[in-house]
């Protein structure tokens, strides 16, 4: 069977496509035939076919690239963040959610029915469920300036913790937003990774050390690649996934089941 996953001479645009799972991800939607429009602040070295740079915390930015990427857009990868420190709390949330968020959102016009979104959110953003009814006000804010000018007013919400809250919030907004996106014909869809080599890995080392990045791994006891998350990606945003929407898939190499059985230790995770 030629072209599985039917990316062929599809529209896609990645977020984050300099570095890491986003650069990973781009080149696999290269080699799989996709027109790839590359979002980032910094240059890629991947080929994709039109790249364009964007800060996603300057909605100004956004809404230019939003004008240059037109139409139609049948998938888009949400990759692109920020690790926290030694970037602030609320730059960090402002990437990681609001500036995502205001990206995707902007998108959604130009996507046909058989669309789909696919972020990536984070494993340091697991136990958003039992806060959901913190997390709603913020997710259903109405746009970037309403998510910003939320945060600004509420600074003890992020202080030293923009990170998991900006991943929560993620988790939050997927499982919200996808019921309203769903009768458009959009699937939109998160996963959560685990640790992952990438650039951003030497700086969650320096805020919270190997040994709670180790804890992380699980079973596993290793770190992905960038490749072991893009591919999930790629399969949640084809065609193929058609019956998968609004929820959070764990690429963590058994973390997450180990975690919800009691077999990992939860003191070394701070929990
Ligand atoms: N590496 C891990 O262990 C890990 C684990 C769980 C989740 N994640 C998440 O995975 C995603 C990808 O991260 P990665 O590990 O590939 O790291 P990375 O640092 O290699 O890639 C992140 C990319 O985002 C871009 N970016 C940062 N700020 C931006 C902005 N304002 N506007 C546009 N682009 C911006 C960077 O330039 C970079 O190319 C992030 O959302 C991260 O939070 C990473």
């Amino acid at each position: 069977m030629e072209d599985v996953l039917q990316y062929a001479g599809k529209r896609v645009v990645v977020t984050g496509c300099a570095s890491g799972m986003g650069a990973a991800t781009a080149q696999i939607l290269v080699d799989l035939g996709a027109e790839v429009i590359g979002l980032d602040v910094k240059p890629t070295d991947v080929a994709v076919s039109k790249f364009i740079q964007v800060d996603l915390k300057d909605p100004a930015s956004v809404d230019a690239a939003v004008a240059e990427i037109g139409g139609p857009v049948n998938a888009l990868f949400s990759i692109a963040g920020l690790p926290g420190p030694p970037f602030s709390d609320l730059d960090t949330v402002l990437v990681n959610f609001a500036g995502a968020r205001n990206l995707i959102e902007s998108l959604v016009p130009q996507m046909p029915e058989g669309s789909a979104v696919a972020c990536v959110s984070s494993n340091a953003g697991l136990g958003w469920e039992p806060v959901i009814g913190d997390l709603l006000p913020i997710v259903q804010t109405p746009d970037f300036a309403a998510a910003k000018a939320f945060f600004e007013a509420n600074p003890e919400r992020i202080q030293g913790n923009g990170y998991a809250f900006s991943k929560q919030l993620v988790n939050a907004y997927v499982a919200w937003r996808a019921a309203s996106l769903l009768p458009l014909g959009i699937r939109l869809n998160n996963t959560n990774p685990g640790p992952t080599q990438t650039a951003m890995m030497p700086q969650f080392e320096a805020a919270s050390g190997k040994d709670l990045i180790d804890a992380f791994a699980g079973p596993s006891n290793r770190r992905s690649s960038a490749e072991e998350q893009a591919w999930p990606l790629v399969f949640l945003n084809s065609p193929r996934s058609s019956y998968v929407a609004g929820i959070s898939v764990p690429i963590d190499a058994g973390f997450y089941g180990a975690m919800v059985t009691g077999q990992i230790d939860l003191s070394i995770l701070g929990v």
